[in-house]
């Protein structure tokens, strides 16, 4: 297999991150690291009807797109910034997340500990696990997500200030920034006619950085479109929650903060309420069903690269909504269709 080598990435266009544009003291703050190619199209879905668009994230990067790599423009300009030597996180046994961090961090020469909860087997949890460990990331795998969480919650070097303790799915604070951007940057395509205002977005959910920053990022941008998640992972983990919109709504009312005190115009802002879809998670973190294999195939046959843990899923609720609405729908693609993922 071919793998990516970033020191040969084709060259990137211009950092594009709109949100300055309204919020310029944020800039200065975050100082994202410019690794995707953005803005990520906005295309017409024709097989599948006039209302049918989706936004590509899954091209966003060179060598790995989809969300992660959105978020880890932000994330990774903080590990810099800290001097961090070695990031530990956590996901499934076939974390896509993982794949992105394993990518980019090899390139910026800081290590990866990965602690992983087993999910059911696949080509793509394989897939993904192989890449992984050819670009050097040093792989844990527990049985549940219990113990791989408390394995990484406990780690002895927490208090090691060169060590840093990423969020599953790189959903820490700053990742939000990067899904609020990305509505701001809908806003522009839309402003240019590129295409309509959707009435509702569709996407999938698991560590919630993604639906926390485009809920918050179309209300900041006057967006008069619903967002809707779909949850993929469990709501909660004993007393803890996990994937609920209590987690969303957290990582919203955070971003809020820091805007409300680095120059957003007048008063306190209103965070709206997340949309959490929970039909399509049974009977699993990382199970198909038939209904997601037939989304699938459907997506597939529209152009689309889908998987059954998430994108699958969220495709499935978004045909359904589609069949029964007279509205532009956009599905937000956010799983990587680049060659790396096979
Ligand atoms: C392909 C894909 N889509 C969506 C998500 C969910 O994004 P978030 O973790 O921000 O909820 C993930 C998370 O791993 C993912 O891999």
């Amino acid at each position: 297999m071919k793998m990516p080598d970033l020191r040969h990435a084709p060259a990137l266009p211009a950092a594009h991150w709109p949100l300055f544009d309204v919020y310029p003291q944020l800039a200065a703050l975050l100082q994202p690291l410019a690794l995707c190619q953005l803005p990520s199209p906005v295309e017409a879905l024709p097989a599948l009807g006039e209302y049918a668009w989706v936004k590509r994230d899954d091209g966003i990067h060179p060598h790995y797109g989809g969300n992660k790599m959105r978020k880890l423009e932000f994330v990774a300009s903080e590990l810099l910034r800290k001097g961090v030597r070695h990031v530990y996180s956590l996901g499934g046994t076939g974390t896509n997340f993982g794949v992105a961090a394993a990518i980019l961090l090899q390139e910026l020469g800081i290590e990866l500990t990965l602690f992983l909860f087993r999910q059911p087997p696949s080509e793509h949890v394989e897939h993904n696990q192989q890449l992984m460990r050819q670009h050097g990331a040093h792989l844990h795998t527990f049985d549940s997500l219990g113990a791989a969480a408390l394995s990484w919650q406990l780690h002895p070097r927490r208090l090691d200030p060169r060590c840093y303790f990423l969020a599953a799915g790189a959903s820490s604070p700053v990742a939000t920034f990067a899904y609020i951007n990305a509505a701001f940057e809908l806003r522009e395509q839309i402003q240019a006619g590129n295409c309509p205002l959707p009435a509702q977005i569709i996407l999938p959910v698991g560590s919630s950085a993604t639906l926390a920053g485009l809920t918050l990022g179309c209300a900041l941008a006057g967006l008069e479109t619903q967002v809707i998640g779909v949850r993929v992972a469990p709501e909660k983990l004993g007393f803890i929650d996990i994937c609920t919109p209590a987690v969303s709504r957290k990582m919203m009312l955070s971003a809020a903060r820091l805007l409300e005190k680095h120059g957003h115009p007048g008063g306190s802002i209103k965070v709206p309420e997340p949309i959490l879809v929970s039909d399509w998670f049974a009977p699993g973190y990382g199970c198909s069903t038939a209904a997601t294999e037939a989304a699938i195939r459907r997506g597939m046959a529209a152009g689309l690269t889908l998987d059954a843990t998430y994108s699958g899923k969220a495709f499935g609720e978004y045909l359904k909504r589609l069949q029964s609405g007279a509205a532009p729908l956009l599905f937000w693609a956010t799983l990587n269709s680049q060659p790396a993922q096979g």
